[in-house]
């Protein structure tokens, strides 16, 4: 097993291929978190843990004498709040007299042989791995809670996980204003922070800053993970690059609120804390009842962010999305929005079928607009009844007619949203939410349905149901447009509104939960206006996930970029759309619109009816390359080759097989310049001793050279030019 517990040093050790992680009970039971990095063999690293006395750092009264012993400068697993540590606090309660102070010390623990679950969250899941679970359980008697700390160890994909679950074992309620799902202490490191920030069209943009003394935070408020700060961030040592060095990855497996805070401290040692935001968050824990908090995901890396990354490619992969998906080659979609958007019947449906069809599409997509009343975005949302003026004979003659010349059906919904201009607003105007004193806060001309409310997830389900057992639909696009405000529920006490943002996320992934057990062939893309609730909780659920509503090919290397430093491309909805683009009106070839495409789940959103007989045949040559390629793109390793501090003229990026004997090499030049430098792109895992040659040529290579000198483009007069080369092992 891979965690151990050395009864004479109170020591907790967990390794995993190449990380260890350790805690110690010290002399009044408090878990100080001792190390995480890098292998250092069976050593108590409690040892650099500096017992001095420092000026405004308080004692527990049982150990007052000995000033050098504080909360205050201790590193801890888990904090305690309002005892004398002034640092950020894992968790922030109130007890019955109004007291704030929590102090947890040590009680018990237990290994065991598998992975831990929990109860109406996603969680990342066993298969065949060689996981175990350690759990601590701290305790407050006083205030009469118990905090059960849970670790998953994934050996072989350096993995750790962790969560937290509180019970009340005492008489009276706890408010509970903070919970996180991991604290852990850094001892004096300097180190970067890189997170991943954007807004809608614009996702996950890699920002590195060096941290300073006191909090920075990365978190939403808008009831979901968002575009703008995704719940996940990297700690790197200051030289760590793409390649080399240290670094940390944390990602927080919600689809909600979230927050993450680091703190350097007065001495330099680096807090972080991550978990669901506190803001709109008071939870009452009734006696005898438990809190489960969300699952962070831990990974260590000493060969820098290529290994960081794919360590979470390998995890989510493998390990978070439905299994059902893993080993079958994925839809390659015709998704008519940015073809048709809400103007479309019948007759183009089909029209744009056939198209789609005979240059080698396998899934039809109909997207907004089938339903209700929906001529626009200001009507329907909530009435799942196909619009038989438009479509007549409904989804069910819609998809046989699909069906009968050979093309999956897949199909739009956007289930928690509401229209005031809606059947069910006429007769549900009580499933908003809604502050009842107030007008609602509109987006989209849409309000937001009340998913906390059991009555709300029952009429979705039925609603989706009812069209799911009526018609062969082999996919859903789950869409999400707003942002959340008013967060009140009519079907809760004045008291209990503070657990809405938290009950509303569970309802949705209870909605997900039961569409994915009943269904569980059919694939669910997640969406949120692109790519804003683009996280692990999500992809529990849904395999891939719409990367952006921008789907600007040269914008996209970003965004998608961005997006590979946690996720996989294998996640990534990604479509080749019309040129100029919609989004930003910039001219691209359809041969890098195909190259940016493919690095994701693959597709395309546009009219046909524009498309030349020469385009035609180049995307059937384009839809055979991805096909050629599809395992390598979707579960070779992953490799960024460009670095944005050492040229802003390209884009490079690779995948290399599984047996590695294959290697497929993307370029794109984002900015031409005039008598350009050449670009000599270093290749990455490959054997150096070996030969490779590039396919359709008479090139070869030894890997040495590829890795160490690179490969050399030869450029032509033209922007957003793109090359994908394959490499081939020589027998
Ligand atoms: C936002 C999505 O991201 C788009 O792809 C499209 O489905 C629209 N919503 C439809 O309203």
């Amino acid at each position: 097993m891979s965690i151990r517990y050395v009864e004479s040093k109170k020591l907790f050790q967990i390794e995993t291929a190449h990380s260890m992680y350790q805690m110690k009970i010290n002399e009044i039971g408090i878990l100080l978190h001792t190390y995480y990095g890098e292998k250092l063999g069976n050593m108590d690293m409690s040892y650099q843990i500096p017992s001095v006395e420092r000026g405004f750092s308080g004692n527990p009264y049982e150990i007052s004498t000995h000033h050098e012993v504080s909360l205050d400068l201790l590193p801890q697993e888990y904090t305690s709040s309002g005892v004398g540590d002034h640092r950020i606090s894992s968790i922030d309660a109130i007890s019955n007299n109004g007291s704030r102070s929590i102090d947890f010390r040590y009680k018990c623990h237990k290994l065991l042989s598998s992975k831990y679950s929990i109860e109406g969250l996603p969680y990342v899941r066993a298969h065949k791995d060689d996981v175990c679970t350690l759990e601590i359980i701290l305790i407050d008697e006083i205030i009469g809670l118990e905090i059960k700390l849970l670790y998953g160890v994934f050996e072989s994909k350096d993995i750790i996980t962790r969560t937290v679950e509180l019970t009340n074992i005492g008489k009276t309620t706890i408010i509970l204003e903070k919970v996180d799902s991991i604290c852990i202490d850094f001892l004096n490191t300097n180190y970067d922070l890189i997170h991943f920030q954007g807004r809608h069209c614009m996702e996950r943009q890699f920002e590195q800053n060096t941290l300073n003394h006191d909090i920075q935070t990365i978190s939403s408020k808008r009831g979901m993970s968002s575009h703008q700060n995704n719940p996940y961030v990297i700690l790197t040592e200051l030289a760590t690059t793409e390649d080399i060095g240290n670094c940390y990855g944390f990602m927080l497996m919600y689809s909600g609120n979230h927050k993450t805070e680091i703190e350097v401290d007065q001495t330099n040692n680096t807090r972080l804390v991550m978990g669901i935001n506190d803001d709109y968050f008071r939870w009452e824990l009734e006696p005898n009842s438990v809190f489960h908090a969300p699952e962070t995901i831990l990974t260590f890396s000493n060969l820098g962010l290529n290994k960081l990354s794919q360590n979470f490619h390998n995890i989510i992969r493998e390990n978070i999305c439905p299994i059902q998906f893993q080993n079958i080659q994925r839809p390659i979609l015709i998704n008519n929005w940015e073809a048709t958007y809400f103007d479309f019947d019948y007759t183009k449906i089909i029209k744009l079928a056939k198209q789609a069809l005979e240059v080698g599409v396998n899934m039809f997509v109909l997207d907004d607009g089938w339903f209700g009343n929906r001529n626009n975005d200001n009507a329907g949302l909530g009435d799942w009844i196909a619009n038989e003026s438009k479509l007549p004979g409904g989804l069910t003659k819609l998809s046989k007619d699909l069906k009968a010349i050979g093309m999956n059906f897949g199909l739009w919904f956007e289930p928690e949203m509401i229209n005031e201009n809606s059947e069910l607003y006429k007769s549900h105007p009580e499933w908003v939410l809604q502050d009842p004193s107030r007008k609602p806060v509109i987006s989209r001309n849409q309000m937001v349905l009340d998913l906390s409310n059991i009555d709300v997830q029952n009429y979705i389900f039925k609603s989706i149901d009812k069209i799911l057992e009526g018609s062969e639909i082999a996919y859903i696009k789950w869409d999400f447009n707003r942002s959340l405000s008013n967060v009140y529920s009519n079907a809760l006490p004045n008291s209990k509104q503070g657990e809405v943002s938290h009950k509303f996320i569970c309802g949705t992934y209870s909605l997900l939960e039961r569409l994915n057990s009943k269904y569980p062939n059919t694939l669910i893309e997640g969406c949120a206006g692109g790519g804003g609730r683009f996280d692990a909780g999500m992809l529990y659920y849904c395999p891939q996930i719409w990367c952006s509503d921008n789907t600007d090919p040269i914008a996209r290397l970003k965004i998608q970029k961005g997006t590979s430093y946690g996720y996989p491309v294998s996640t990534m909805g990604s479509h080749v759309s019309a040129a100029p683009n919609h989004q930003t009106g910039r001219d691209v070839s359809l041969k890098t619109r195909g190259i940016v495409a493919m690095s994701g789940t693959f597709g395309y959103e546009l009219d046909f009816d524009k498309l030349t007989d020469i385009d035609k045949s180049e995307i059937t040559k384009q839809i055979e390359n991805f096909k050629k390629y599809y395992w390598i793109i979707q579960k070779g390793t992953y490799f960024r080759l460009t670095n944005n501090k050492e040229n802003s003229f390209y884009e490079a990026w690779e995948f290399v097989s599984k047996d590695k004997t294959k290697i497929l090499l993307n370029m794109v030049v984002t900015n031409i310049k005039a008598n350009s430098e050449i670009p000599r792109i270093k290749l990455k895992g490959l054997e150096k001793h070996l030969i490779y040659h590039i396919e359709g040529t008479k090139e070869k290579f030894t890997g040495a050279a590829l890795m160490y000198a690179g490969y050399v483009f030869s450029l032509n007069i033209e922007d957003y030019q793109s090359f994908q080369i394959l490499l081939v092992l020589e027998k």
